[in-house]
């Protein structure tokens, strides 16, 4: 039966590893992922994204949340592609663990990205889902290096990083809610990789690897 999966194979990827569960964004999970990240994702005081969409008022955040994933579907093609998938940790919606990518059957090169509701952090959850999308990314899309940053003032996303094997890559300036804030660059080789515990199932792989033109 043809469904939205056919016509994006990203909505169907599911990729499990013992207690973690990444899953293609499908609408179903829109308002739980929104009422998340409503219940709050960092301090208030402090802003660890690029874009400040973790901080919008609760009456925008449904509509803002499907508007950002119904935009990545939209754009989705071989030359550009996002995935945002939502995290399950033993059958609970925690976050969301995305990468992106351009040029990527030229460059093989991606960067990755996360957040948990706030009530997760701490537990080694990040960790453990950055290694299952890491390994993902390396062993079933054939990337030869991952990239990441984080502001250097936000010790669980380098904490995360380094415990995957990311090695440190320079620094750069943003301009954060117009203030100076020092980024910091990170790059993941496939041997530093340091893997989970657990092994990873694929379910949609060949559809979703032929819609980013691999296996063409
Ligand atoms: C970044 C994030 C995904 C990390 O996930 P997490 O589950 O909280 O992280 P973990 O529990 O796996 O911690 C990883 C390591 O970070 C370090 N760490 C975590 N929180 C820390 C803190 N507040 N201070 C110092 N070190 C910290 C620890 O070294 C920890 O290693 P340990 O388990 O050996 O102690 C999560 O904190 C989050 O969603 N933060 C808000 C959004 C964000 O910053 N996203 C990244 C944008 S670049």
């Amino acid at each position: 039966m043809t469904t939205a999966a056919t016509a994006l194979p990203l909505l169907g990827l599911r990729i499990t590893a013992g207690p973690v569960e990444l899953r293609g964004m499908t609408d179903d999970l829109l308002g739980p992922v929104a009422d998340l990240a409503i219940k709050g994702v960092h301090d208030p005081d402090y802003m660890p994204f690029f874009v400040p969409w973790s901080t919008a008022p609760a009456e925008e955040m449904p509509k803002n949340m499907a508007q950002f994933h119904w935009g990545q579907r939209a754009s989705f093609s071989v030359e550009k592609w996002g995935m945002d998938l939502a995290v399950f940790f033993d059958g609970q919606l925690v976050g969301s663990q995305g990468f992106s990518t351009r040029d990527f059957l030229i460059t093989r090169v991606g960067e990755t990205g996360s957040w948990l509701g706030r009530e997760f952090h701490g537990r080694g959850i990040g960790t453990a889902m950055w290694k299952v999308i890491c390994a993902f990314i390396f062993d079933h899309l054939d990337a030869k290096l991952i990239t990441s940053s984080a502001y250097t003032d936000n010790p669980s996303s380098l904490g995360v990083s380094r415990k995957c094997g990311y090695r440190e890559n320079g620094v750069s300036m943003r301009n954060r809610m117009g203030k100076p804030a020092t980024l910091r660059m990170l790059i993941l080789e496939p041997g530093d990789l340091v893997r989970y515990e657990h092994e990873l199932i694929v379910e949609g792989l060949p559809e979703f690897r032929r819609s980013i033109g691999l296996d063409a």
